[in-house]
């Protein structure tokens, strides 16, 4: 049995690229029966950009709906939110003294953000340690993540290791599972869909905002009876994502034989995605409705997440002598 744990950020209302890029396939993992799951939502981290308390929470339930909606099973993984479980900041205390200074300096993302945020932070700073408390506290064993946080797996390696030569053995050392294969959805405008580029597709607020921004996906300026290249086709990929193989060479034949518009492409798009998605928006409204349903699956996960931490603090503590 392995122990499988990720952390996952709350920045508002998860759209497509996030849902067919990270939610659905993490779902699948966590239910490969050989595997434990931990799956968190990292609101400490949060703080770091967001200092509106009413902006924190809405994320936080916002995303927590959007991963039950798709399917995540409370039973098999234990879903919680990092703030739930204050042991993680005095592992963090603890961890922050093993790690030189200067190194964290070099963090990739301390440096980028650091160039383009007015508020540069000592939590700023000190991310990738609480990331290393978020995975040594559970014992973690494999940590699902993309290919921009191999850099704090590594810091956490690292401070585990300091800790164990220092003090004993004591810290799990955990793996990075580098998801390599997950592809990149794109946008409307055709570079890779994300929030900051103002070009996403939104599954979960209401159907007249997901009809107007699939009818503003750019396209070339082809006629209806003109020929179309579908490789290069922001319509025909999304398309192509969610149907089977005869529906896609079915619309391929279509877009080189110039017997369809691009309007009609993106009424079939419409309609994929409404379809594809009708359960689990309709989830999705059910939570937001009713939101005391999230917090009591989010609090009975943080109760066995706390059990999980306790144990294992308690042998660190033990460790330190305190
Ligand atoms: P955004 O870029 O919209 O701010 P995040 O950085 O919060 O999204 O990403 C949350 C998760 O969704 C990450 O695991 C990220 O890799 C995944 N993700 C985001 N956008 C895409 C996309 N266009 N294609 C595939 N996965 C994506
Ligand atoms: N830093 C991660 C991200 O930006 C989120 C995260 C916080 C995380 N703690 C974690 C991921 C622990 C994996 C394990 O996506």
């Amino acid at each position: 049995m392995s122990r499988v744990l990720t952390g996952i950020q709350s920045t508002g209302i998860p759209h497509l690229g996030n849902i067919l890029g990270a939610i659905l396939p993490a779902i699948e993992m966590s239910k490969r029966p050989e595997n434990e799951s931990y799956l968190f939502i990292a609101d400490l981290h949060s703080l770091t950009q967001i200092k509106n308390s009413e902006t924190l929470g809405q994320n936080t339930f916002y995303t927590a709906s959007a991963w039950l909606a798709c399917g995540l099973d409370t039973d098999k993984t234990i879903f919680y939110k990092q703030s739930d479980v204050p042991q993680t900041t005095e592992l963090t205390w603890y961890l922050n003294c093993f790690y030189p200074y200067n190194r964290l300096q070099l963090a990739h993302s301390f440096k980028d953000k650091s160039k383009t945020l007015n508020d540069i932070n000592a939590g700023l700073f000190s991310y990738p340690i609480l990331m290393a408390a978020d995975i040594l506290l559970y014992d973690a064993d494999i940590v699902p993540v993309g290919k921009d946080q191999i850099q704090h797996l590594e810091i956490t390696r690292s401070v585990a290791n300091r800790f164990n030569s220092q003090m004993g053995q004591t810290l799990v050392l955990p793996k990075a599972q580098v998801q390599k294969d997950v592809q990149e959805i794109p946008g409307r405008d055709g570079l890779k869909m994300s929030k900051s580029k103002n070009n996403v597709i939104s599954i979960f607020e209401g159907t007249n905002k997901l009809r107007k921004q699939i009818m503003s996906i750019k396209t070339d300026s082809k006629g209806i009876d003109q020929p179309k290249n579908p490789e290069n086709c922001t319509i025909f990929k999304l398309y192509s994502l969610l149907s089977s193989q005869s529906e896609r060479q079915k619309l391929k034949e279509h877009y080189l034989a110039g017997s369809i518009g691009y309007g009609e492409a993106k009424s079939l798009l419409l309609d994929k995605i409404t379809k594809r998605f009708e359960k689990e928006t309709k989830s999705f409204d059910h939570y937001l409705a009713h939101p005391e349903e999230v917090k009591a699956k989010l609090s009975e996960g943080a109760e066995r997440a706390r059990k999980t931490a306790d144990h294992v603090l308690k042998r660190i503590r033990n460790q330190l002598g305190y």
